[in-house]
C-alpha cells in the first residue's frame, strides 16, 4: 500500500529498496529479501523491473537514485535488515532522509516491527528521521489482523475519500480490504497503544533482552562455544557455533561486530540441533534469536538460561567450530 501510495505521490513507478531488508513477501518487496541475488519464483520479470535493489550504504542509494530517474520511493527497514540482524550505518536514515527531499522521492520507513517497540515513537524517535511515509501494519493492532500506514498530510491526501466529483479514481488511491475498521482489531490496537504510550513496557522488555543477550553470552564463554547473542532493544539474534568468534563479555549490538560475520550467521545444522534442544527444554528459538516482552520476568530469564545452557552442552559434541 505504501509504494503504491509512493507510486501514486510521485507518478514514478520504480521504488528503491536495500538489500537484505524484509517487508513482507509481496511481490514488489521480494527482490533483494534475506541478501539473495536470485530473483524468488513466481514473481514477474516485469515487477522486478520496477524494483531498485542497492546495499544499504548512502553512496549506492545515491548512485542508483541518478541511474534510475524512475525511482518515486525508497523503502528502508528502519533498524536494518531482518529487524537488526545487520546494521544500518551511522548516520544512514537521515542522508536517504535528505536525498528523498532534495529529489521530490518518498521515503518510506518500515517500522513494523521497531514501531512501538524500539521507543514509543519507534526507530524515528530515536534518530529524528521523518520519513513520508511510515508502515506499521501489524504491529500497531494489538496482535490482531490490523494495520496502519501513516505519514504526511500531502502524501496521505492521495487517500483521502472520492469527493464524488469527476473522475476520482484518477487521482485518488481506494483502500477497500474486509479487514477495513474491523471493530475487534481497532479495540485491540486501541488497548495496546493505551499500554504501551509511555515507555514502560518497552523498558522492561529492554532490559529483559539485555539480561538475556549478556546471559547467553555467558554460557558460550562457560562451555567454549564460539558464539555471540547481540541486538538491540528487545530483540536478540544469536550467531551460535560461528568460527573463531569468541563470545563477547558484555552485551553488544549489531554494531558492534563484524559485518562479514554477522552476514555468515551460524551454520544451520548446529542451529537446528540446538533449536531442538531448547524444544525439549520448553524454549522456542525463533529462527535464530526473538524478542523478549514485558511479561518476561526473572523466572522466565532463569528457565531460558538454564535451558540454554543444558541445549549447549548436549549439543556441543556436534559442533563445526572449535573455541
Ligand atoms: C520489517 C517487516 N516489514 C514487513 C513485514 C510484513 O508484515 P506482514 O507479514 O503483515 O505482511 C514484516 C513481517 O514480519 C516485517 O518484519
Amino acid at each position: 500500500m505504501a509504494m503504491r501510495l509512493a507510486r501514486a505521490y510521485t507518478g514514478k513507478p520504480a521504488v528503491l529498496k536495500m538489500k537484505g531488508h524484509f517487508h513482507g513477501w509481496h511481490d514488489y518487496a521480494a527482490a533483494g529479501a534475506f541478501r539473495s541475488e536470485a530473483a524468488p519464483v513466481g514473481v514477474p520479470q516485469s515487477v522486478l523491473e520496477s524494483v531498485v535493489v542497492s546495499e544499504p550504504a548512502i553512496e549506492d542509494v545515491l548512485q542508483a537514485l541518478d541511474d534510475r530517474p524512475d525511482i518515486g520511493a525508497v523503502i528502508v527497514e528502519a533498524a536494518g535488515a531482518l529487524t537488526g540482524t545487520l546494521p544500518l550505518p551511522a548516520g544512514f536514515l537521515k542522508a536517504v532522509e535528505a536525498a528523498c527531499d532534495e529529489r521530490g522521492l518518498v521515503l518510506i520507513l518500515d517500522e513494523v516491527v521497531t514501531g512501538f517497540r524500539w521507543a514509543p515513537g519507534g526507530v524515528q524517535e530515536l534518530t529524528g528521521v521523518r520519513p513520508h511515509l511510515t508502515a506499521l501494519a501489524k504491529v500497531l493492532a494489538g496482535g490482531y489482523p490490523g494495520g496502519a500506514l501513516s505519514g504526511r498530510r500531502d502524501v496521505m491526501e492521495i487517500l483521502a475519500f472520492p469527493d464524488g466529483g469527476g473522475d476520482w479514481r484518477k487521482t485518488k488511491m481506494g483502500h477497500p480490504g474486509t479487514f477495513n475498521a474491523n471493530p475487534v482489531s481497532a479495540a485491540a490496537g486501541v488497548a495496546c497503544l493505551t499500554q504501551v504510550a509511555d515507555g514502560a513496557h518497552q523498558a522492561t522488555a529492554d532490559r529483559q533482552a539485555a539480561a538475556l543477550r549478556s546471559g547467553i553470552n555467558a554460557v558460550l564463554r562457560e562451555e567454549g562455544v564460539c558464539g555471540a547473542a547481540y541486538g538491540e532493544s528487545s530483540r536478540f539474534r544469536l550467531l551460535f557455533d560461528s568460527p573463531g568468534l569468541q563470545p563477547p563479555t558484555a552485551d553488544v549490538s549489531q554494531h558492534d561486530l563484524p559485518l562479514g560475520v554477522l552476514e555468515a550467521g551460524s551454520p544451520g545444522r548446529s542451529l537446528h540441533l540446538l533449536g531442538l534442544a531448547l524444544l525439549n527444554r520448553g524454549v522456542f528459538l525463533f529462527g535464530d534469536g526473538g524478542f523478549t516482552s514485558s511479561v518476561h520476568d526473572a523466572e522466565s530469564l532463569a528457565h531460558t538460561l538454564e535451558s540454554f545452557q543444558a541445549a549447549v552442552r548436549e549439543v556441543k559434541p556436534h559442533l563445526e567450530a572449535k573455541a
